[in-house]
């Protein structure tokens, strides 16, 4: 019947559409699910896209098996969000090997060939953490030691290697700033309560916690509540953290954190452009910086943060 159309419909079996395999890092955070929601909005939208996401569960090892697969299955592009920046020499030869081009996006990786991927897309890192230092310079006097407990993420991920060295050069410059402790909470909530909760039995002096993501900020807040130490704005403990997390935010606003440092997930429509100009033929820059910012609770109303995507 005219104008009638079954839901059921095949779809039309145009076999040209542009096969892209993905390679995400995990879902160990409120970040990574508002990446994964970016990029399989903007892929599986487009029917002359075909999406297909491996999601490594944070192991190098799944990343390099799902990379393999996506060789032999033939796709015409392969996206990697490293979980680590070492390793990745061979496999990204393998795939050079295939003529398969390859986006590096979210953190990078460190090889000596740097002709492997196309371009690298994602934050940049230790600008963020040059943000959070600078901010701490002004809200600290030089008078006074300042203890800094840091909370750290994924060793090895360039999330991690950047913001330590940002605050770690940061301390260098400032005689008076002492990183208590570095304790490894994974870029996850459950990790950094449990870390938290054990070092806070025998600890308790600490004037700034630099936490390398909101997910282990919460966690770190919970372990703060439970040991009767209080932070944000009158409280003992400056937060610093980053993502700038819609609940992040919400916490910022309050008053129960200080410096929220953003990092911006949403940048699926972005790599699609890029994509884009690579099968136009156009020349793509090798290194992208996604726009970001940094907030104070005096920076925050409740239709802001009401409107954020993540
Ligand atoms: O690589 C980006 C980082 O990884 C985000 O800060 C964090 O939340 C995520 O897990």
């Amino acid at each position: 019947m005219p104008g009638c159309m079954k839901t059921s419909d095949p779809e039309p079996t145009d076999n040209k559409k542009f096969v892209i395999g993905f390679s995400q890092v995990g879902s160990e955070s409120d970040w990574r699910i508002a990446n994964t929601k970016s990029m399989t909005e903007t892929f599986s939208n487009d029917p002359e896209y075909e999406f297909v996401m491996e999601n490594a569960r944070q192991k190098q090892e799944n990343q390099f098996a799902s990379v393999r697969r996506f060789i032999l299955d033939g796709v015409d592009l392969i996206l990697i969000a490293p979980t680590v920046e070492e390793g990745w020499q061979t496999v990204l030869q393998e795939v050079h090997d295939a003529g398969i081009p390859v986006i590096i996006m979210d953190r990078s990786v460190a090889v000596w060939d740097n002709n492997l991927y196309l371009t690298n897309i994602g934050s940049n890192f230790l600008g963020q953490g040059k943000k959070a230092a600078d901010w701490l310079a002004k809200e600290t006097s030089d008078d006074e030691q300042v203890n800094i407990l840091h909370l750290q993420g994924t060793i090895g991920a360039t999330a991690q290697i950047m913001r330590t060295k940002a605050l770690e050069d940061a301390v260098k410059e400032h005689s008076n700033w002492v990183i208590s402790s570095q304790l490894y909470g994974d870029f996850t909530e459950a990790k950094a309560y449990e870390v938290m909760t054990d070092y806070l039995k025998e600890n308790s002096d600490i004037d700034v916690l630099y936490s390398e993501n909101d997910n282990m900020t919460f966690g770190a807040m919970r372990a703060f509540d439970e040991a009767g130490i209080t932070y944000g704005k009158g409280g003992r403990v400056k937060i610093i953290t980053f993502d700038a997390t819609k609940e992040a935010l919400q916490y910022c606003m309050d008053g129960k954190v200080d410096l929220c440092v953003e990092c911006n997930p949403l940048f699926g429509p972005q790599i699609k452009e890029l994509i884009q100009q690579y099968r136009n033929g156009e020349q793509i820059p090798k290194q992208v910086y996604v726009d970001e910012q940094v907030f104070e609770s005096k920076d925050l109303d409740r239709d802001f943060i009401d409107k954020r995507e993540y």
